[in-house]
């Protein structure tokens, strides 16, 4: 058995990267997958959502392994882990360009948050050509959606007729999963009846068969 790798990229700051790894992580381990959990983000974002996590939960109980680690260590962390863990999960760093494509280069499928709006589209495009160029396959997940927006429509046919897979499951713009970040939690174990609850949860499933085909 080896481990599924999960790439969270996006050249972009601010796009959704940690909410999506921290978020993707409790859910596949809440459905009882060994989950492994990476952040090489400087920022280290991902860390101060575990310690709080540890704070509450206690600090084994977070549900999933964890380590933060600079992206030069990351081949080598996941390489130990693909055969204990079901998913593998890695928050990218934003930028730093050989760090990122160190963690392109380990993963499965290599997952793109976008917001809806033109910049975001246009830093998206190098994180793709990265991902191309490993030739590692990407699946664009549209993060922050408002309803009913044209823009959004036009950006996802923008990807479309370039051949980039996009993600059926959109997350919108949910203060429920801002929440859930503040306090170390994922939205599925403190905002359960929730849309952000029903988005990531569809999400996690179709990123795991994603990875899986
Ligand atoms: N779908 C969403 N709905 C509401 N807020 C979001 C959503 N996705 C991200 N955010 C917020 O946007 C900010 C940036 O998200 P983050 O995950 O830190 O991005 P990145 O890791 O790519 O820099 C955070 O404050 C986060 O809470
Ligand atoms: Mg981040």
């Amino acid at each position: 058995m080896v481990g599924l790798v999960i790439t969270i990229a996006q050249r972009k700051g601010g796009a959704g990267k940690t909410t999506l790894a921290t978020q993707l992580a409790v859910v596949w381990a809440r459905y009882g997958a060994r989950v492994a959990a990476l952040d090489i983000d400087p920022q280290g974002s991902f860390s101060t959502w575990v310690d709080l996590r540890r704070a509450r939960l206690g600090a084994k109980a977070i549900g999933f392994d964890f380590a933060a680690l600079p992206g030069w260590r990351a081949a080598q962390w996941v390489d130990d882990r693909v055969g204990s863990a079901d998913l593998v999960v890695i928050d990218a760093p934003p930028h730093a360009e050989t760090e990122a494509r160190i963690a392109v280069r380990v993963a499965r499928l290599v997952v793109v948050p976008v917001q809806p709006s033109p910049l975001d589209l246009w830093a998206t495009a190098e994180t793709l050509k990265m991902a191309q160029d490993e030739r590692r396959r990407s699946l664009v997940v549209l993060n922050r959606v408002p309803p009913r927006s044209r823009l959004t429509e036009d950006i996802a046919a923008d990807l479309a007729s370039a051949g980039t897979p996009i993600a059926a499951t959109r997350i919108g713009n949910r203060v429920a999963l801002a929440q859930a970040m503040a306090l170390g939690f994922g939205v599925i174990e403190n905002a359960r009846m929730t849309p952000a609850a029903a988005e990531i949860s569809a999400l996690a499933e179709e990123i795991r068969g994603a990875a899986s085909g």
